[in-house]
């Protein structure tokens, strides 16, 4: 079942120089590159994109965050890619992500409020058309 995702490497991944690992961990694994772009986000962009996370107490911080610098936007193509990038991109909380995901081997716990977990992952295909809509319009 060919489908694709939107894949993000925030700020924290672009600033940090990992974009190559990460784009080269989701190539390794199979996936096609379908399309890339250095992006830097407005607020409206991620208003749209996290909006089923408005009203939550990380919202803000997450926007302001997502606005500190850059992003790399990619939709990423494969068979269960949806699942399968997730998978690749570990836990939510990079302290405790599994080693081998991205967030497990290369992100952990700064110190700040804001959770810096280097990349975002579609996690459903209705959500993937929504997002690649969204940055890719
Ligand atoms: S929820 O409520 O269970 O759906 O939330 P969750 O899936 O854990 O997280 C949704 C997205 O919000 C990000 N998040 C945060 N970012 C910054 N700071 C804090 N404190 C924080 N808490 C959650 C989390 O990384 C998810 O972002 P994406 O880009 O979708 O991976």
């Amino acid at each position: 079942m060919t489908q694709r995702t939107l894949v993000l490497v925030k700020p924290d991944g672009v600033q940090r120089g990992l974009t190559g690992q990460i784009l080269a961990r989701i190539e390794a694994k199979g996936y096609t590159l379908a399309q890339l772009e250095l992006v830097t986000a407005t607020r409206e962009i991620l208003e749209r994109h996290y909006e089923e996370h408005q009203g939550k107490p990380f919202f803000e911080p997450l926007v302001e965050f997502m606005l500190s610098g850059p992003v790399v936007a990619a939709v990423v193509e494969g068979d269960r890619v949806i699942e399968g990038f997730r998978s690749l991109a570990g836990a939510t909380e990079p302290t405790t992500a599994a080693p081998g995901t991205i967030r497990g081997d290369l992100g952990r716990d700064w110190g700040e409020k804001v959770q810096k977990n280097l990349v975002h992952g579609s996690d459903s295909p209705e959500s993937a058309e929504r997002e690649i809509g969204i940055w890719f319009s």
